[in-house]
């Protein structure tokens, strides 16, 4: 493989050397080509821009693959548990069952929240969605928990860092919810393991505890599992440069579900739900939908079709498409919606418009119809995506003020804004 790249410009060559990655990933280093050259790079939306050098997460969006630290997501969804998964990411290895232990039993620990806190959910109207809810309170944990050492100098009030807002991002989430229904929230038990506790906090009432089921639990282990990292996605791209700015964890991490909440990013699997309802409520007619959503340039597309990264199969759509159909088998027979998102997936895999596009489901088109079997409400499925995520925001956080030299993020831009133009006072301006 090419150590160095040859870079022609108004006749003239520059040489420009080449990074390599363990699996065969090779990128173009243009850190001094403006300095040499005066040019810049313009790629909008980054699609060929490598941002960093990172050891977390590795994707093969032509073959399907993903794995963190080295192992593939098929085989951490089928063996693992959600916050070992997560130590996975924020600690570099699997725990041994001591360290499992001592995590498990950090977030137990952390899992109530400052009673303070509780005030700023009487704050929000009741009709705030609960992703504004989740970042807003997030942000404000900086006050409350402000960490002695910057947790990126300091392993201890890293880990102490990682583990509080693991904790209590998922009583955040609960309360956020409980808050938009009128409900009192529900304090987290110490007897109850990661994901049992967020059903416990998220449906039991006063004197009431909720029945929690563990395929339910079980599927929400494997939902977050899937979510737990996808490498510079624009929320994890977000959260890195905001971090740059050297902006404390709390808010760099709020930045992240805020970028999340977009419906093109997080918003995905709400947006799947409210597509199949309309299709049902509109009788079923998914050609007509599908139609629309092919008009080339049409601001109808089909959510939770089409990736970025995966130009096949998205990886973690086809272990969710499996237990979907399990956990709707199991609980409730056949859901309608599930058999719209069938056929709707059989057809547009047939269509020359999606085919030509490489657009394939994505882990959005079939997480909400899992979410939906284990009651979860629509509008707290980017929610479910932000606790997912967040072991693998906190993790490239970590590793970006790790990173030599940890610059802060500016991307350049080429002005194509008026000219150099005189003020004009006001009385004379036509
Ligand atoms: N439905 C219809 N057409 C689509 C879709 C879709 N879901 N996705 C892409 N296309 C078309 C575009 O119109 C474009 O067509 P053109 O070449 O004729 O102009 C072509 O496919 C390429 O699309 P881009 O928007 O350039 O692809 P990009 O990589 O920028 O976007 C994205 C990826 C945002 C995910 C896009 O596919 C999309 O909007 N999908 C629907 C929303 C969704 O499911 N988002 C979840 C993403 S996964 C995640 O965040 C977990």
């Amino acid at each position: 493989m090419a150590d160095k790249a040859e870079l022609k410009i108004d006749g003239k060559a520059y040489e420009l050397p080449v990074v390599h990655g363990t699996e065969g990933d090779s990128g173009i280093d243009v850190s001094e080509l403006r300095s040499k050259t005066s040019y810049i790079t313009y790629d909008p939306a980054f699609g060929n821009t490598g941002s960093c050098q990172s050891a977390i997460c590795y994707i093969d969006g032509e073959k399907g693959i993903l794995r963190y630290r080295g192992i593939p997501v098929e085989q951490l969804a089928e063996n693992s548990r959600f916050i070992e998964t997560a130590y996975l990411l924020l600690f570099g290895q699997l725990p041994t069952e001591a360290e499992l232990n001592w995590f498990s039993a950090g977030l137990t620990e952390n899992a109530a929240l400052h009673d303070d806190v509780r005030h700023f959910f009487y704050g929000f109207p009741s009709t705030t969605h609960p992703m504004v809810i989740l970042s807003s309170v997030v942000c404000a944990l900086s006050g409350f928990h402000p960490t002695p050492k910057d947790p990126a100098e300091d392993d201890e009030v890293y880990k102490q860092t990682a583990i509080k807002l693991m904790a209590k991002v998922r009583t955040i989430a609960a309360y956020s919810y409980k808050r938009s229904i009128g409900q009192p929230f529900i304090y987290p038990r110490r007897d109850l393991k990661y994901c049992a506790n967020f059903l416990h906090m998220m449906f039991s009432l006063p004197y009431e505890d909720f029945n929690i089921d563990v395929d339910a639990e079980r599927a929400l282990n494997i939902l977050f599992i899937l979510h737990a990292d996808h490498e510079q996605n624009c929320s994890t791209s977000t959260v890195r440069l905001v971090g740059s700015a050297r902006a404390n964890i709390y808010a760099s991490i709020a930045a992240g579900i805020s970028a999340l909440s977009g419906p093109i990013h997080g918003g995905a699997n709400q947006d799947v739900m409210e597509m199949l309802e309309e299709i049902h409520q509109a009788g079923g007619n998914i050609d007509s939908y599908l139609s629309e959503a092919m008009i080339p340039n049409s601001s109808k597309r089909l959510s939770g079709f089409g990736h970025r990264i995966y130009k096949t199969y998205d990886p973690r759509a086809k272990i969710i498409k499996e237990y979907c159909h399990k956990i709707l088998r199991k609980h409730k027979g056949t859901d309608p919606l599930l058999e719209i998102a069938m056929k709707l997936e059989e057809r547009a895999l047939r269509e020359e418009y999606f085919i030509k596009r490489n657009l394939y489901p994505n882990v959005d088109f079939y997480s909400g119809i899992v979410l939906k079997a284990i009651g979860i409400p629509t509008n707290m499925f980017p929610v479910m995506f932000a606790i997912g995520r967040l072991p693998g925001w906190i993790t490239h956080w970590k590793e970006m003020r790790e990173s030599k030299p940890a610059k802060i993020g500016r991307p350049r831009q080429i002005y194509v804004g008026p000219e150099r133009t005189d003020y004009v006072p006001i009385d004379i301006r036509k």
